[in-house]
């Protein structure tokens, strides 16, 4: 079982360019919009099948094929791969899929599931991503990454840049969540604290890492964060035995876990894993930053700047995404929905879902059950579908929200 990454290629339909993985690369150069991994799927087929995974590592790195390895990417075109690069891995993927009685029940969901992500090294679902970032950047030879951040993405860069012994350069939000900033300089690397939003902190980094050498690994400015998070999807069809749930609920910032999954879903049709149907997708976003809901509901297929973004849910406070067309392509495609919660709703949610389930969660994957109640409540998800609700983070770095929630 190897990598079968073939080539880059552009994720906007109307640009057709296609580059060599190496080396390492960040946005188109034609039209600055997201580069894509692609893989022979072909190939990838051949030795992808449920009963191989059985025996594999138990780790999202199991899905050997259809992730990135640095030795096949620097290879001349035809020649065969000289070994495989060990991925930088802390043991992210293969979190718990929880079937969720006692709160289904009170919704009337009788296949209500949580996909409890906050199990993961650093504590959220980022860790899959910042694995595969950091094995390409460490791998192409980086001697650092940088990016901007609202929490979690900055602890787990800062974790897998140590493992890596590369360096890390982190720029956060002065409200950042305090355990997000903590675990950033435990882990060595060099956090920037910016007075302003994540887009704020998007432009600092960007302004500085050309002359400083840093490697931007910002959401999508380069192609593999998204590679590790559509590991979400596969594990979801490991999980259901090559099925896949009819809905997905997901909280969402940047985007890449929800379109991360897509791709996932994508492939394992085009490998014939899977046939046609695919879940609905569900974004669920704070009412203090909706960019996605507020397009969603005006038909538009990319969103405006969502001005004074503000909201308890750090990760969500994303005031505007830059693969938004991407993450509104999918919820359109899927005939998905996205949905705000507000702040009290979110952290009541959370509470919900601990003395019911047992999940301490993070404020956004309150945002989710949100979603999920709504769309119960106006019998928009059947008492039968299997839902997937995505906690994304752990609630154990969001000690002063869950202070406040529990004070009131
Ligand atoms: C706990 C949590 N959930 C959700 C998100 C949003 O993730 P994405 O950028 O994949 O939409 C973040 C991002 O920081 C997060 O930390
Ligand atoms: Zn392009």
């Amino acid at each position: 079982m190897r990598s079968t990454l073939s080539h880059l290629e552009c994720s906007r339909p109307n640009c057709d360019e296609r580059l060599a993985p190496a080396p390492a690369r960040n946005l188109c150069p034609l039209c600055h919009s997201p580069l894509l991994a692609r893989y022979d799927l072909d190939l990838a087929r051949e030795t992808l099948t449920l009963d191989a995974l059985r025996t594999r590592t138990r780790s999202m790195w199991r899905y050997a094929e259809v992730l990135p390895d640095a030795a096949r990417a620097t290879r001349n075109e035809g020649e065969k791969p000289r070994g495989r690069t060990p991925p930088v891995t802390l043991g992210e993927g293969m979190t718990p899929l929880i079937h969720a009685r006692r709160l289904g029940e009170q919704l009337g969901l009788e296949r209500l599931y949580i996909k409890d992500e906050g199990l993961n090294p650093t504590g959220s679902f980022k860790a899959r991503g910042l694995s595969a970032a950091v094995t390409m950047a460490k791998a192409l030879g980086a001697p650092a990454i940088a990016l901007p951040t609202a929490g979690n993405a900055g602890g787990a860069a800062a974790a897998y840049a140590a493992t890596a012994g590369i360096g890390c350069v982190i720029a956060m939000p002065t409200d950042t969540p305090a355990a997000n900033v903590i675990e950033s300089r435990a882990f060595g690397a060099d956090v920037h604290m910016i007075d302003g939003l994540i887009s704020d902190c998007g432009r600092y980094i960007a302004e500085h890492a050309a002359d400083q050498g840093w490697f931007e690994v910002s959401t999508l400015k380069e192609p593999y964060r998204i590679e590790g998070k559509k590991t979400m999807g596969y594990e979801l069809w490991e999980e259901f035995d090559g099925a896949l749930p009819d809905a997905i609920v997901y909280p969402t910032g940047g985007g890449v876990g929800l379109i991360g999954m897509w791709k996932a879903f994508e492939e394992l049709g085009a490998m014939g894993l899977v046939g046609s149907a695919r879940p609905r997708m569900i974004s669920a976003q704070a009412e203090g930053c909706a960019p996605i809901v507020r397009a969603f509901g005006q038909g538009a297929a990319e969103s405006e700047f969502f001005d004074n973004a503000e909201t308890v849910a750090a990760g969500l406070r994303v005031p505007k995404a830059l693969g938004d067309f991407l993450i509104l392509d999918g919820i359109y495609a899927s005939g998905g929905e996205a949905i705000a919660a507000s702040d009290t709703e979110l952290m009541t949610a959370c509470g919900d879902m601990a003395r019911l389930e047992g999940i301490f969660a993070a404020p956004e994957g309150g945002a989710g059950l949100v979603a999920v109640e709504k769309l119960a409540a106006q019998g928009r998800i059947g008492r039968d579908e299997t839902i997937v609700l995505f906690n994304t983070g752990s609630g154990y770095k969001y000690a002063d929200a869950w202070q406040a929630a529990l004070a009131t």
